[in-house]
């Protein structure tokens, strides 16, 4: 049976990252003027949904994830009236837009932790986790910025702790307390009324977390993370979240949501639950990881079997209920074309428009990440002054202080830096990529000069740009694409990922080669048909005139449909 039909599930999300986006005043960071500048361009991608990271006021010790004032502008992006001009211009254009909902914890300068941390008795005490110090020192929890890798930071004011699982200015929220939980909901209510049609939500398992704090027998940091999320009281939170705002309106969520197994998904996202619409799991983003680290990927990449496994084990997940995201990079890891395809100038533009094939032909909301349309790939920074990120900034110094080997850490952080992907947009070839007329307050990727710049790739008609604009309009065509039924083809090919697509009477077949070396692919039995329609490829088909038999270039993709 078909799911529902609904935008949300039609709709492809471009995800903005205003900082790096384009720059008008000069200052060297991107603005909401600048997205506004690019709303045509953006439009003529052929997406739906814009999500924007974090543009509330905010210190910017994480870059907006750490929240001084939810329903204020950050300066450096812009003013409300240049957010409500960039709202109508969107709806304008028939752009939907999903806002960053950072509610597991804020800036410890918000008024609430300015006025929580004054004293005992103060009546915000109670929004935030805290561990008074005649109790002891609290058990060990791991923090993912902490320069200690501590997540209680001891405040001097009231002789207590406070729990930060993220940077020491990011104070978690204490949803036990109905008053945080209400705050939350009338400033949802606040931007909904605004008219913006969803939410994605900050690391949201993380909102109920096991707050009896027992001891924790554990030397990595994913053992600790293990006990983070998923707390006693995140369905009934979602739930009364869901209740309480996200129905009123035409909207989705989306939550980040790491520690959530498949076993769990549809606690979260089966229609009949009322909770959230979709999230984002972690399973492909933890796949080329180092064992039992957060940070570091594995020597060797990944292998398409298990690449495969990942996407038919979370397919089935939804295939009768629920709904999935589908999504290969975002601000926080590698590029998509350096992580999961090759971008040696051999091979940089077919991987890019295969991995954009896949996307657009999966079932699930497909997310790319500003610049994947132009196959942007990874800086690799060579010196720890070209970071700004706490997270690598911070591990630098935790390992140097450690007597740790600090170039085997840079080493590592070209390839798992989140800055690979915050590097700004490459608009054209001039300096700065077309970005600012100032200094950018991060280094731009100098290919812009080779050919990774949408200028050059405008009006190119095999460009990586053009071929995104023809893959969304393919996407847009066919409801099988959106909706219909998948089934992976021989799930231990090591080169050649094949799958169809089936909605009634509609069939696609999609073959995507995932190596380096043309290859081979005899279809089973199983799939059947009459004649096959070459739909799009992303290079020349060298000979498919055999029945059933077919051989693909490095890292091509085939579209065909099949007619019985
Ligand atoms: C996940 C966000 O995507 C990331 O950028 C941020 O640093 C952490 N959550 C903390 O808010």
């Amino acid at each position: 049976m078909m799911q529902t039909q609904t935008w949300w599930k039609e709709g492809i999300v471009y995800q903005i990252y205003p900082r790096s986006y384009r720059d008008t005043t000069g200052n060297g960071i991107g603005d909401l003027r600048g997205i506004i500048e690019k709303l045509d361009y953006i439009a003529s991608l052929g997406v739906d949904i814009i999500w924007l990271n974090p543009i509330y006021d905010s210190p910017n010790d994480d870059n907006g994830y750490d929240i001084r004032d939810y329903r204020k502008i950050m300066a450096e992006f812009g003013t409300m009236d240049d957010f409500d001009e960039l709202l109508s211009g969107m709806k304008a254009r028939g752009l939907r837009l999903v806002m960053d909902l950072v509610v597991n914890h804020c800036s410890d300068e918000h008024e609430w932790f300015k006025e929580s941390r004054a004293s005992r008795d103060n009546p915000y005490r109670d929004y935030f986790h805290w561990w008074p110090a005649e109790k002891g020192t609290p058990p060990k929890r791991w923090s993912y910025f902490d320069l200690e890798e501590n997540a209680w930071q001891y405040d001097k004011q009231t002789d207590a702790y406070y729990l930060h699982y993220f940077a020491v200015k990011q104070p978690d929220l204490k949803w036990e307390n109905p008053k945080v939980r209400q705050e939350v909901y009338d400033m949802m209510h606040f931007w909904f009324q605004k008219g913006v049609d969803g939410f994605r939500m900050d690391v949201i398992p993380f909102i109920s977390k096991d707050i009896t704090y027992p001891e924790i027998d554990a030397k990595e940091p994913h053992e600790y993370i293990a006990y983070y999320a998923n707390g006693p009281k995140v369905h009934e939170y979602l739930n009364e979240l869901n209740n309480e705002v996200v129905s009123k309106y035409d909207a989705f969520t989306v939550g980040e949501g790491p520690g959530i197994s498949i076993d769990d998904a549809l606690d979260f996202v089966h229609e009949d639950r009322k909770e959230i619409d979709m999230f984002f799991h972690f399973d492909l983003m933890s796949l080329d990881r180092a064992p039992g680290e957060v940070f570091k990927m594995r020597d060797g990449g990944y292998s398409l079997p298990e690449f495969k496994k990942v996407f038919t084990d979370w397919d089935a997940a939804f295939a009768k209920a629920g709904w999935g995201s589908l999504f290969l990079a975002n601000h926080d890891f590698p590029r998509t074309v350096s992580r999961w395809g090759n971008d040696t100038p051999e091979h940089w533009r077919n991987s890019a428009t295969l991995l954009q094939t896949f996307l657009l032909t999966m079932r699930g909301t497909p997310y790319f990440y500003q610049g994947d349309e132009i196959g942007m790939t990874n800086v690799r920074f060579t010196d720890i002054e070209d970071y700004r990120d706490i997270n690598t900034i911070n591990r630098y110094e935790t390992v140097k202080k450690r007597g740790g080997d600090l170039e085997a850490f840079m080493d590592s952080e070209q390839h798992a830096a989140r800055e690979n992907a915050r590097t700004p947009m490459q608009w054209d070839n001039t300096e700065n990529a077309g970005f600012t007329s100032g200094t950018p307050w991060i280094n731009v990727n100098s290919d812009y000069k080779t050919g990774v710049s949408v200028k050059d790739q405008l009006n190119k008609k095999d460009s990586t740009l053009s071929y995104f604009k023809q893959m969304t309009a393919l996407r847009k065509k066919y409801p099988a694409l959106v909706y219909g039924a998948y089934k992976c083809i021989k799930a231990e090919d090591e080169q050649i990922y094949c799958y169809t697509r089936t909605l009634e009477s509609e069939r696609f077949l999609v073959l995507l080669n995932f190596s380096e070396d043309t290859a081979h692919f005899s279809l089973p039995l199983s799939v059947s048909y009459n004649r096959k329609i070459k739909v799009i490829s992303n290079d020349k088909i060298i000979d498919d005139r055999t029945f059933k038999e077919f051989t693909l270039r490095p890292w091509q993709a085939i579209v065909y449909r099949l007619e019985n």
